[in-house]
């Protein structure tokens, strides 16, 4: 079933994935209604433990929650120390896909390995200063690649410059390996740093801020419109 959703992703070259850490969390059911509205298919989860990251949110109960009242693909992005402890947390909260950090203390590739073996996509994220290449040894069990281009933690921030080399470089290491991997790029998306970043080589641009900040479709709508024409040839999964 998730992967038949994923590949049901395929209406439009480049998918946005709205981040719900800038939603109206008193309303959430009316926000995700608008992004089910704008045609929409994945819902971006961030889940931060005040640990790994300064910052705390949503958990599992709250995932599960949002799993009740939506049949969008649910991405959840663990910016949490230890997420080996709250995988089947997140898998029995209805989850599609589960995407851990690169930096964590604990050996990533044995994360990721356990994420699929409960039966869910699996995504390895580095932090702005982390290597693209680290995340070679997973290479052959993920299903994405998140590029964080701002330090994760907030909503809100300025895409970090350079941040565009990174996708690139995750973009021909997907391409060299002739795999569907998936490059996804989150932070400081907006109408102005959304076309770079699906030129260099993101198909899936995770945004919270500029979509929650007003009309949700249209704002949907305008940063869809940014990239209808990214002027990369379509990655190989398409
Ligand atoms: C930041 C999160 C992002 C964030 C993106 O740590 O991982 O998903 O919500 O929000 P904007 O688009 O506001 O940068
Ligand atoms: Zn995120």
């Amino acid at each position: 079933m998730n992967t038949d959703k994923q590949e049901g992703l395929d209406n439009y070259q480049v998918q946005i994935a709205p981040s719900l850490l800038s939603a109206d969390f008193t309303c959430l059911k009316d926000d995700i209604r608008q992004v089910e509205a704008a045609g929409c298919r994945i819902l971006h989860l961030d889940v931060m433990d005040g640990h790994f990251v300064p910052n705390i949110t949503i958990g599992p109960v709250i995932a599960r929650a949002i799993r009740r009242v939506t049949d969008l693909y649910l991405g959840a992005h663990l910016m949490i120390e230890e997420p080996a402890r709250y995988l089947q947390a997140f898998a029995d909260s209805g989850v599609d896909e589960i995407t851990i950090h690169q930096e964590i203390e604990a050996d990533f590739v044995e994360v990721i390995k356990e994420i699929k073996s409960l039966g869910l996509r699996a995504g390895v994220s580095i932090r702005p200063k982390t290597e693209v290449s680290v995340i070679k040894p997973a290479l052959r069990y993920l299903d994405l690649i998140l590029i964080m281009s701002v330090e994760p933690g907030f909503g809100g921030q300025q895409f970090i410059p350079g941040s565009e080399e990174k996708i690139r470089t995750a973009r021909s290491l997907v391409d060299r390996e002739n795999s569907d991997i998936i490059i996804a790029v989150d932070g400081g998306i907006t109408i102005e740093t959304a076309p770079a970043a699906a030129r260099a080589g993101a198909t899936e641009l995770i945004a919270g801020n500029v979509i929650f900040e007003g009309d949700i479709i249209k704002n949907i709508e305008a940063l869809r419109e940014s990239v209808a024409d990214p002027g990369y040839p379509p990655p190989k999964s398409f």
